[in-house]
């Protein structure tokens, strides 16, 4: 869908009915769609109009999630709306290419909310800058969003936050793409490239194809890579995204795309029980069947690609940002179900998310450098409004021609340093957000917030 046309994007968020599994159904949430919702496509040096219209029966928001837009654009927990009400997101598109994706944003109620559906790709095209890339969409160019989940006997989707899922997330034991279970993607047999976004509230990925063939990531979360970095898999936590190009001209068998069964949440195997776990700890995630539609688009990589500028300069402040967990109480948690009312389970700098307080106050166009530490789990770490840098992860020192602009970061007992410059405004009104992108420590309280004057 467009949403920089001549007119506003509807987005209608309701309670639906979706089937994962042919000849089943659940209650699902969808914005527009029963389950998800569509694809939103925006032109850089273009205004995205969207109107949302709340029909569900709870608040919700739409997170533009990684766009750089002001506070009050950014669907943040402050503005949340009721049902029955509307809320227009006007903002410039300054964004370079890219693949974003949106989602509600209630605070204490993101988890469910996304788990059930209310989630979408939006993505930023740059009429200006053209990769050379495969682009004709849903040909040769997909948007593949890979989920966990969990079902009842009668195909129900089960949300469950009791017990250890407090501490590691909540983990299903099936994966979805695109609301299917183990789909089958006719590709043409050429140069193919997957938009891939772990959607999932808590489950880490490693994707690699079965045959162990090398692909090229072209993109980050931010954006293009300055060149394709050739990779035999790549690892997604939650709410990263990578564009990988996949050769597909030789085959004439289906090709499996798996990841490695990563061992999270103190549990091996991830909670992977059921569904799609193989012995051997690969887990399916979906397979391409090349050959049935004909080849289109470019035969061969471009070597170099518009890659957004990373000048960031140096740093006039640094930050640091802790990511706790108390175990103590969180043990109490798990079996009082204590989660709200204790407030200090899970925070960042020993606090506990408050709607009404302001974490950090940060001024437009200075370059931070934020320390991140995550002593007792790896967390997924976000920053809203803007793109950032990663300098160094697990200890490493990284490479940003092979990272590309971020914003989501792992930090692991290793901590993380970033270089952070935010543009746009925000103000205490409708603060950015930082926060732990697992979205039950998210929910839980591991989340700030931050103005940018
Ligand atoms: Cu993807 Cu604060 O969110
Ligand atoms: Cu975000
Ligand atoms: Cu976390």
């Amino acid at each position: 869908v467009d949403a920089d046309g001549s007119q506003p994007a509807t987005l209608t968020a309701r309670a639906g009915s979706h089937a994962f599994v042919p000849g089943t159904q659940t209650p699902t949430l969808g914005y527009e769609l029963d389950y998800l919702g569509p694809t939103l496509r925006v032109r850089r040096g273009r205004s995205a109009q969207i109107d949302l219209v709340n029909r569900t029966d709870d608040q919700i928001t739409a997170h533009w999630h990684g766009a750089h837009v002001p506070g009050n654009m950014d669907g943040g927990p402050q503005l949340a709306f009721d049902p029955g009400q509307s809320w227009s997101a006007r903002f410039d598109v300054h964004h370079p290419a890219a693949t974003l994706w949106y989602h509600s944003h209630v605070h204490g109620k993101t988890g469910p909310q996304v788990y059930h559906g209310l989630a979408g790709f939006l993505l930023v095209e740059d009429p200006a800058a053209p990769d050379g890339l495969p682009s004709d969409y849903g040909l040769n160019d997909l948007p593949l969003v890979v989920q966990d989940r969990s079902f009842d006997r009668a195909g129900r989707l089960v949300y469950d936050t009791s017990g250890m899922t407090l501490m590691g997330g909540v983990l299903g034991d099936t994966i979805c793409v695109n609301g299917a279970v183990q789909p089958v993607a006719d590709v043409p047999r050429g140069l193919v490239r997957l938009r891939l976004l772990n959607g999932s509230n808590a489950r880490f990925y490693d994707f690699a194809f079965a045959d162990g063939r090398r692909f090229h990531q072209v993109a980050s979360d931010g954006g293009l890579l300055p060149a394709p970095v050739a990779r035999s898999h790549i690892a997604l936590a939650p709410a990263e995204r990578a564009e990988i190009v996949v050769d597909f001209s030789a085959d004439t068998a289906p090709v499996r795309l798996v990841s490695a069964d990563i061992a999270q949440g103190g549990m091996m195997g991830g909670g992977m029980m059921g569904g799609n776990a193989r012995p051997g700890g690969a887990i399916e995630i979906m397979t391409f069947a090349p050959g049935a539609s004909p080849a289109t688009g470019p035969a061969t990589l471009p070597a170099s690609l518009p890659a957004p500028p990373m000048d960031f300069g140096a740093p006039v402040r640094t930050r640091d940002f802790r990511l706790d967990m108390h175990a103590g109480s969180m043990m109490g948690a798990m079996f009082n179900r204590l989660i709200g009312s204790s407030g200090s389970i899970m925070g960042i700098n020993g606090n506990s998310y408050d709607m009404g307080r302001i974490d950090a106050e940060l001024r437009a166009g200075e370059t931070e450098l934020w320390r991140i530490s995550a002593p007792m789990m790896i967390h997924p770490f976000h920053v809203h409004g803007t793109s950032f840098q990663v300098v160094s992860r697990g200890g490493q020192r990284v490479d940003p021609a092979t990272e590309g602009l971020k914003d989501v970061v792992v930090v692991d007992g290793r901590g993380a340093e970033i270089l952070v410059r935010v543009d746009q405004k925000a103000d205490a009104a409708t603060p950015f957000m930082l926060h732990c992108h697992i979205l039950e420590h998210e929910d839980a309280g591991m989340m700030a917030q931050f103005t940018i004057a």
